[in-house]
């Protein structure tokens, strides 16, 4: 065990004193907490001070962990007169190499030999279970993702959406959280009754049970399509007239009529519309499933109640929030803040609207699951009503509003599908499948070598799709370019996928038992190369952990890029097979932990790692 390890170093435990230490999944609090238990006394500081204030360095040559000493805030004295002075007093020890005063910094080394008799044995132990540090303690977080519209195509906004949600959603739960993953579908509104009216005119049986989503969406564009025509001859006839009222027409007039069953619960209206609903759910969970993805509950605007919403205007009402403008129920948010706006509530012929819909939703989300914490993973377009909404629940005295938090992204450019501008999530996916299909080809050797390439090219196009979007910042837009994100050249999908492969068949061919691998005697990993990919991969649990303070999947994903290229840079120098047995276990042992951390990357970010391309 670590804790025999270290007595045996002739090291008394140091970690007692450090409660949010973990040094059993984490084996960087090993030396972290060393670092400030040593220089608390040296320097008179509060060594929880110190402990929090080191960080990793952005390069290896500055050391693993730093500490800024302005960070500490020390008077009187020079910060670099301070490092020059508590690297000097640092004493000999097992852990770190002789500490370096670099200005005002200090940089401590792990000593490698240490760090690889902690890091690969627990990285080999606990496989899948190593990274994710329980922080969560079974709190409780919603997170909203994808909530597309039936009837309406699935855009680029849902796409990332749900790419993003997805992967918050893994890794809050791999960190202890209890996660609710929820989609909120845009399934209540004037466009059901249009959807109606066009289904009972023109809609197929057959064609709504074989590709609902598809069909349900034909059947809109058709019915909106003679609605505007219509519109265009009644404008018409009004202007001929000389009147100003312009009747919207026929078909118009029907489908007000049909929402308005819907509304009042009329029993054949609502029976079109739950079928058009479960028709469609029972679609996406085939196509979420395709990412990785299950949803715990199928929400959405429909499922607000009637009284949730009474109470709502009631609540705004006689809190003095709301006021009536013009027939209509408004906000005056422009008291708190400019930019808020005046948010309409309720509309002039009394239906409730988006927004007042959500203020329900979060609601009654709070009686039934008291949230710790609720993530709304939506598109920038929709930061005003998100801000909108929060200030809302704060006006109505909600404390719980606070834990609400808006994760929001930009746009995909370009982005288009075979079959046209219109996109459907489906579409995407396939396209990515058949351009990764010929990418494959390409390369004869490998292809016929490979067992089912059509599954894989539709892993590693799915593995292509998801890591562009993660590549940058969240808040940035980007390019939908399938030619680089099929590609293998850079940062990309197959990239990674590749790096997963190519490790597997590394264990493959090398079959050394796992025991062997644990047991390794790892001082024999002193190249450069070897000392660097460890003293990466040390850093894995840390990287979890701050990837959950900044909700950024590029902040994993950068560092799996960093640690498959210092693999790509060790292969020729690290041999494996033909290597003598103590050096093959070595770094096979190292190559296996790589693999380990990238297939747990991976996989939380709702990829699924293959093992032959
Ligand atoms: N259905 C909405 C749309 O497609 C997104 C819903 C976002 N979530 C929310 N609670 N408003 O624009």
């Amino acid at each position: 065990s670590l804790q025999s390890q270290l007595a045996s170093l002739g090291i008394s435990d140091p970690l007692s004193v450090f409660p949010e230490s973990n040094p059993t999944t984490n084996p960087v609090d090993v030396f972290r907490c060393y670092i400030a238990n040593t220089l608390a006394p040296i320097g008179g500081v509060d060594g929880k001070l110190i402990y929090s204030s080191l960080e990793w360095t952005q390069s290896f040559d500055k050391g693993d962990l730093i500490l800024a000493i302005p960070r500490l805030r020390l008077k009187g004295r020079k910060p670099d007169e301070i490092a020059e002075e508590w690297a000097k007093k640092f004493p000999e020890n097992p852990y770190i190499l002789p500490v370096k005063a670099a200005g005002t910094f200090l940089q401590f080394f792990f000593r490698t030999n240490l760090l690889a008799s902690i890091v690969l044995p627990a990285i080999l132990k606990r496989k899948a279970a190593y990274g994710p540090i329980n922080t969560g303690n079974g709190k409780r977080i919603i997170v909203e993702f994808s909530s597309p519209n039936i009837a309406k195509p699935f855009h680029a906004g849902h796409l990332r959406s749900t790419i993003i949600g997805g992967f918050l959603a893994n890794l809050h739960e791999r960190c202890g959280w209890d996660v609710i993953r929820m989609n909120y579908l845009g399934d209540w509104g004037k466009q059901f009754g249009i959807l109606s009216v066009g289904f009972n005119r023109f809609g197929s049986e057959e064609k709504l049970l074989e590709d609902p989503i598809h069909h349900l969406f034909e059947v809109y564009v058709e019915i909106n399509r003679i609605i505007t025509e219509e519109k265009e001859i009644e404008k018409k006839k009004a202007e001929d007239a000389g009147e100003k009222q312009t009747y919207n027409g026929p078909t118009d007039e029907e489908a007000k009529n049909f929402f308005v069953k819907m509304e009042h619960g009329v029993p054949e209206a609502v029976a079109l519309w739950r079928r058009f609903r479960d028709l469609s759910i029972e679609k996406y969970i085939a196509t979420y499933a395709r990412l990785n993805i299950q949803y715990d509950v199928y929400s959405g605007e429909s499922q607000v109640s009637k009284e949730t919403m009474q109470k709502v205007s009631q609540l705004l009402r006689e809190g003095g929030i709301s006021e009536e403008s013009d027939g209509a129920v408004i906000v005056d948010l422009t008291k708190h803040s400019k930019k808020l706006g005046k948010a309409i509530v309720q509309k002039k012929d009394g239906t409730t609207l988006y927004l007042t819909r959500d203020i329900g939703a979060a609601m009654e989300r709070y009686d039934k699951y008291k949230f710790d914490k609720m993530i709304y993973v939506v598109a920038s377009q929709q930061d005003l009503h998100l801000q909108q909404l929060f200030k809302i629940i704060e006006l109505l005295g909600f404390e719980w509003g606070k834990r609400m938090v808006h994760v929001n992204f930009g746009m995909v450019l370009g982005m288009s599908s075979r079959k046209g501008t219109v996109v459907f999530l489906d579409d995407i996916l396939a396209d990515a499948r058949d351009k990764m299909h010929e990418v494959m080809k390409k390369n004869d050797d490998k292809y016929s070598q490979v067992e089912d390439p059509e599954t894989v090219a539709d892993i590693v196009g799915r593995t292509g799709v998801i890591i562009q979007d993660m590549s940058g910042k969240r808040i940035n837009n980007y390019n939908f370019d399938q030619e680089r994100m099929t590609s293998f050249e850079g940062d990309t999908g197959p990239y990674l996928q590749y790096a997963h492969s190519r490790l597997s068949s590394i264990s493959r061919k090398a079959a050394i038992p796992e025991q062997d691998l644990i047991n390794a005697d790892f001082t024999l990993l002193s190249e450069v190369h070897a000392t660097n990919l460890l003293r990466c991969l040390a850093q894995y649990p840390d990287v979890l952990q701050n990837t959950l303070k900044t909700l950024e999947p590029t902040t994993i994903v950068t560092w799996l890029f960093k640690m498959t290229h210092l693999l790509s840079s060790s292969y020729d120098v690290l041999r494996v097979v033909g290597e003598e047995p103590k050096k093959a276990a070595a770094r096979l042992a190292l190559y296996e932990s790589a693999r380990q951390v990238l297939n747990n990357g991976m996989q939380l970010l709702g990829l699924t790692p293959v093992e032959r391309m």
